[in-house]
């Protein structure tokens, strides 16, 4: 009797915790599917749906130059996924790619001791973890990112933490991300204030910035699939799978937040600092837009 008491106590306990489980991502669900649906249906034929999403590019650069159709993992490409002359430039540039020799760089790094004679590797055994990240974690009440978990991992062993965004932290970030490529973006939503993280990051991507007035979803959502002057526009679904990205302009690599801050600055906001809460939300939002999505960083861009 008792033992059967147990195993329904236990059994009604399992389910409980799914049902809530399922339920703190209920709105981040319906959201992502959302997402996906529009960037499908915008990119699936760009020449036949003109009227609806394209109104303003002119017929012959949609024939040209648009690659279409494009499935759900190409938009892993960002800005190079559908505008063909990108496209081509970057293969090019990518026959050699300029980040190998910073992820080589990271590679040795993860490999080096530290001064207690430990590795990066005593935190990171399986290096492959980068479609983790960013994630909720429920004991700190916070988001935990993969610049944050690499300098955690240093300051337990007694070394000083690094600069975020750049530099020797993007470095080991890049080689992480080489270890998790092709692995799916799986964000999870554990709790009640991992759904309202999700939410304020939400809140930040449609919220208009800046002198401009412009929210990212006006540029990255509604404007995907467009120009300004030189610039082809990426697609906010797949903006994370590709990170950290080697950029000409930096001369080096760069991590996700590095690019989201520079974004928010272009529209005359104030910069945002690395690893503040609203730029991990943001983040956070970003990543689980793009749950399902294998990885593939990182890659070139301009
Ligand atoms: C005025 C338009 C504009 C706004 C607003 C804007 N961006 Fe961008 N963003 C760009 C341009 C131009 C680029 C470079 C080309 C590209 O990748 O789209 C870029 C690049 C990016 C990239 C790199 C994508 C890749 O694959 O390399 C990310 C991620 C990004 N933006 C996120 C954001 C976020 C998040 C916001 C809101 C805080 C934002 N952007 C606001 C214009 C904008």
């Amino acid at each position: 009797m008792l033992k059967k008491l147990i195993k329904i106590v236990a059994v009604s306990m399992i389910s409980t915790t799914i049902v809530f489980a399922a339920n703190f991502n209920a709105q981040a669900e319906k959201d992502r599917k959302a997402f996906v649906d529009y960037f499908l249906k915008k990119f699936e034929n760009p020449v036949a749906n003109r009227d609806k999403y394209f109104p303003y590019v002119p017929l012959k650069e949609l024939k040209k130059d648009y690659i279409y159709p494009l499935k759900f993992q190409d938009f892993q490409d960002g800005p190079l996924s559908w505008y063909r002359p990108s496209k081509e430039q970057f293969a090019e540039i990518n026959d050699f790619p300029p980040y190998e020799i910073p992820v080589d760089d990271g590679e040795e790094l993860f490999n080096k001791p530290f001064a207690n004679g430990k590795t990066y590797a005593s935190c990171f055994p399986n290096p492959a973890i980068k479609q983790n990240y960013p994630y909720y974690d429920v004991h700190r009440d916070e988001i935990v990112t993969i610049g944050m978990a690499v300098n955690e991992c240093r300051v337990i062993n007694g070394e000083k933490p690094l600069k975020y965004g750049k530099g020797d932290l993007a470095k080991v970030v890049a080689y992480l991300a080489v270890k998790s490529r092709g692995k799916k973006i799986d964000i999870k939503i554990p709790n009640e204030n991992a759904a309202k993280a999700y939410e304020a990051g939400k809140k930040l991507f449609y919220k208009q910035r800046g002198y401009l007035a412009i929210s990212c979803n006006e540029c990255h959502v509604k404007s995907a699939g467009k120009r300004i002057r030189a610039e082809a526009l990426s697609p906010a679904l797949g903006a994370t799978t590709q990170m950290p990205v080697y950029r000409i302009k930096w001369g080096g690599l760069g991590t996700l937040q590095r690019r989201l801050a520079g974004c928010v600055k272009d529209t005359g906001s104030e910069k945002p600092k690395m690893q503040s809460k609203p730029l991990k939300e943001l983040a956070y939002f970003l990543t689980y837009m793009s749950n399902g999505m294998k990885l593939f960083g990182p890659d070139t861009r301009k």
